[in-house]
Order: structure tokens, then C-alpha cells, then sequence
């Protein structure tokens, strides 16, 4: 009897421990938040070559076509000043190369802001690229590559963009494969007062995407299919009045804690770009023999 309330007393303690150390680490951390699944309609559109995109499960899930007559896109409804950005994809599987699959926000004027992941198929077995880039009034040339840790043709990974006054990330998963800091103080323009649509395409890319464009898109393995599903949108849709959106601390995404990485989050940052960086702008100096000035704040470049 003695024996068994010890045991019981014990394992309170244990729940408790188990608590309070999640409860001090989640008050602490800094993923985002996760979004909740809604259906494509409800926040997107297709953009071109309406005939190219499938709809399954009353459009909770869909996919984009390409084909050797044409490749197809969608956008969002809204557009949007800060926020967190997230799509789940499943790349086109088998031989890709040639094709590329974009996730982008963008202001889409002549003097533009963009935050873009772009994922470089390949030849069967052989790994995509994920290319990275920011624009910010027009200018880009900020380029940075990975390969993934996973095949990103096997199952759902989620892309997504958090995007705020202080910081632009991007995540796979949970993991931060890059940050652009606000580095207005060294005179860097940063995305802040020019509201963004989200995009998305699957299009033919064989000029340049695998190998530089030494691989050509092989069109008797296609179709080339990539799957898309989770389309809900967390940002502030400025259409009416960005003023609105620009006026901080009213968001989650503008909270504290996600005004920088912690700890945890750039040593996972650190870990992509030890092992999976093939190239980044800010490190190659016969492009920028002086850094780029963003790239000086960055903690670890
Ligand atoms: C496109 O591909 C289909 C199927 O492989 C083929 O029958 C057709 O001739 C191709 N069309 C062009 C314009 O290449
Ligand atoms: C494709 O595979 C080749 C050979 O493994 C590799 O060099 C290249 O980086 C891969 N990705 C792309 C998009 O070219």
C-alpha cells in the first residue's frame, strides 16, 4: 500500500517537472505558430492556365500541372503586410530536372519587395536545390542554396515565410534556413510599407535551373505533378489600409519573441549552413568583394 502511494506521489512529480519544463521552454521558443488546414478557395486563385490545376477533397488538397504545353500558378486574394506564410508541397517526384517550383510573397510593382523559396527539380535520385532570395525596392542578387535533409518529393514539408519589422525568416519545417534582419541602421532597405500576395508556380526552367541548365526537362517523363495542400494565411491583409498593419505589437508574429532567433533556433541555422549550404551571397567575394552590408549583422557569416 505504502509502496504504491510513494509510486503515485512520484509520478506527480514527474507530470509536474514534465510541465513546467514545456510550459518555461514554450514561453521561451519561438516556432511559429501552426496553421490550421483550410481549403485552397478560401484564400487563393489560380493565376494562369486554369485547366493545369486538380482539386481534391473539396479543394483541401491540390495539384499543378506541367506539361510540354504549358506550366500553371496560383496567388493569393489577399495582400499582406507581416504575417507568417506557410505552404505544405510535395515536389514534382521521379526526373524533374528543368522544372522549378516557386513559393513567393511579392508587391509585384516596379519597385518591388520579394521573399522567394524556389525549388530546383533534378534527374531521377539526384537532390533538389532549394534557391532562397529577397528583394527589397527593386534590388535582388541575394541568392543563397541549400540541399535539403530530406527527399522533398516523399512526403508533405511545410515552407514558410515569417515576416515582420525585425526579421524576414525562412523556415522548413521548424528549422530557419535563413534570416534577413532589418539592417535599416546600415542603410539596407527592408520590405515594410509595400504589402505582398502570396504566389506559387510550376513552370519550365531548363535554361538554368539543374545544372545551371546543362540537365534539359526530359517532357517524356511527364506530367510533372507537385502537390500542395494547408492554405491557411496568417497576415495582416492591408488592402484597405496598410497604416493599419505597420502599427506593431498587435500580432502574434510581432511579439518579442519572434523579433529575433534564439538560441536554439541558430544553432539549427548554423547547422544548415555548415552541411547543407552550396552557396550564399554574403560569402562570395568574387561577386561582392566587399560583404553586402546586410550580411554584416548576421551573427555568424
Ligand atoms: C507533348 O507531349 C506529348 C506526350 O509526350 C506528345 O504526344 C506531343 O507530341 C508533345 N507536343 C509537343 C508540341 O511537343
Ligand atoms: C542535381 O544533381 C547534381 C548531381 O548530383 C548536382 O550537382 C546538382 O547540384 C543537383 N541539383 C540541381 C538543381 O542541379
Amino acid at each position: 500500500m505504502g509502496q504504491k502511494r510513494w509510486g503515485d506521489v512520484w509520478r506527480h512529480v514527474f507530470v509536474m517537472v514534465v510541465v513546467l519544463v514545456y510550459l518555461i521552454g514554450g514561453a521561451t521558443g519561438a516556432a511559429p505558430k501552426k496553421p490550421v488546414a483550410v481549403p485552397f478557395g478560401r484564400n487563393y486563385i489560380p493565376t494562369w492556365a486554369f485547366d493545369h490545376i486538380k482539386y481534391f477533397n473539396g479543394g483541401s488538397n491540390i495539384q499543378l500541372t506541367l506539361d510540354n504545353y504549358t506550366g500553371t500558378g496560383f496567388q493569393s486574394k489577399g495582400s499582406y503586410l507581416f504575417g507568417h506564410f506557410n505552404m505544405q508541397i510535395k515536389m514534382v517526384p521521379g526526373d524533374s530536372a528543368g522544372t522549378v517550383t516557386a513559393f513567393y510573397l511579392s508587391s509585384q510593382n516596379s519597385e518591388h519587395d520579394e521573399i522567394d523559396f524556389e525549388f530546383l527539380g533534378n534527374r531521377t535520385g539526384e537532390p533538389y536545390i532549394l534557391q532562397t532570395n529577397v528583394f527589397t525596392g527593386g534590388e535582388g542578387n541575394r541568392e543563397q542554396r541549400i540541399y535539403l535533409w530530406f527527399d522533398p518529393t516523399k512526403a508533405f514539408h511545410s515552407y514558410s515565410v515569417l515576416w515582420n519589422l525585425h526579421q524576414i525568416v525562412f523556415f522548413v519545417d521548424d528549422v530557419p534556413i535563413r534570416v534577413f534582419k532589418n539592417s535599416k541602421k546600415l542603410g539596407v532597405r527592408f520590405p515594410f510599407n509595400q504589402p505582398m500576395k502570396i504566389y506559387s508556380s510550376l513552370w519550365n526552367a531548363d535554361d538554368w535551373a539543374t545544372r545551371g541548365g546543362l540537365e534539359k526537362t526530359d517532357w517524356t517523363k511527364g506530367p510533372f505533378v507537385a502537390d500542395y495542400k494547408n492554405f491557411h494565411i496568417d497576415g495582416c491583409q492591408s488592402s484597405v489600409d496598410a497604416k493599419f498593419c505597420a502599427t506593431r505589437g498587435k500580432h502574434w508574429w510581432d511579439q518579442k519573441q519572434y523579433q529575433d532567433l534564439d538560441d536554439y533556433q541558430w544553432r539549427r541555422l548554423r547547422w544548415v549552413r555548415r552541411k547543407f549550404t552550396i552557396y550564399n551571397y554574403c560569402t562570395d567575394r568574387k561577386r561582392f568583394p566587399t560583404m553586402p552590408r546586410e550580411c554584416k549583422i548576421d551573427r555568424d557569416v
